[in-house]
């Protein structure tokens, strides 16, 4: 299975922090913020993993990357979104990296505090179809939010003002390569983007979605309060003690 990590964005909900850097590249406890959805990818075994970049500071990512051989990485390769229209938008730009096979789909910006390997092992024995991870939190509003009961997604609904779960869709996708198809049929939403969870709900209504809940911690660094958040739990997951720190 192939890795694709999206970092590309503007980041506007943490300027000025983002003024002069990508998002992605912010410090995150001790390392750059990409290192731990990389990690996540190497740590389930991925070898093959594309960057999918843009704006001013792309090049930084070569910088800190290279070519991929200091994280064990077989191949590490990048490209360059040239407008910032959703994360379906920007996944259009894998295509022929995926070169038919599934995909693993991690968004910069997310951390996670347990292994995926199970999931991503159940995933490779699913036929077809696509895979997503749950996690359980209080305040979903600014995430995907899935209506689930006994074990199945009912719907999934973009940052909805009144959700109808507390099960926030996390930013690590699995897909087979049918997402390409399913990419060129989608409509910009009223946000003028390409929906990621329009591309869920298709796969759901071919009765192709299945998910997994997280049991570990998640979070993204979206805005300055989950950016914090994030270096918290880091910082606390190494061994940070915060009475002897204040
Ligand atoms: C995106 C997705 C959303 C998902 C979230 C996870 O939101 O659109 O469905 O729950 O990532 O981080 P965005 O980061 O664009 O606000």
């Amino acid at each position: 299975m192939k890795g694709v990590i999206l970092a590309g964005g503007l980041g506007t909900r943490l300027y000025p922090l983002t003024k002069i850097t990508n998002k992605h590249l912010l410090p995150v406890f001790d390392k750059p913020m990409i290192y731990y959805p990389l990690a996540t990818l190497i740590d389930a075994g991925i070898k093959d993993v594309l960057i999918v970049t843009g704006g001013n500071h792309a090049g930084e990512f070569l910088r800190l990357l290279g070519n991929g051989k200091e994280l064990n990485l077989k191949e590490i390769h990048y490209t360059y979104q040239s407008r910032e229209k959703g994360i379906a938008d920007a996944l259009r730009l894998a295509e022929d990296f995926a070169d038919g096979e599934k995909m693993i789909v991690v968004l910069g910006d997310n951390l996670f505090g347990e292994s995926i390997k199970p999931y991503v092992a159940k995933f490779s024995k699913q036929r077809e179809g696509a895979k997503i991870l749950l996690k359980k939190i209080n305040n979903p509003q600014r995430f995907g939010v899935a209506d689930f009961k006994n074990g199945k997604v009912l719907s999934i609904e973009e940052k909805p003002k009144k959700p109808k779960s507390n099960y926030a869709v996390t930013g690590l996708y699995m897909y087979d390569s049918k997402i390409f198809d399913y990419i060129r049929e989608l409509k910009i939403s009223n946000r003028g983007e390409y929906e990621i969870t329009d591309i869920n709900n298709m796969y759901l209504k071919e009765g192709k979605l299945t998910c997994d809940i997280l049991k570990g911690y998640w979070t993204d660094c979206g805005t300055c309060e989950a950016l914090f958040r994030a270096n918290v739990l880091i910082a606390k997951n190494q061994g940070v003690n915060f009475e002897d720190l204040l």
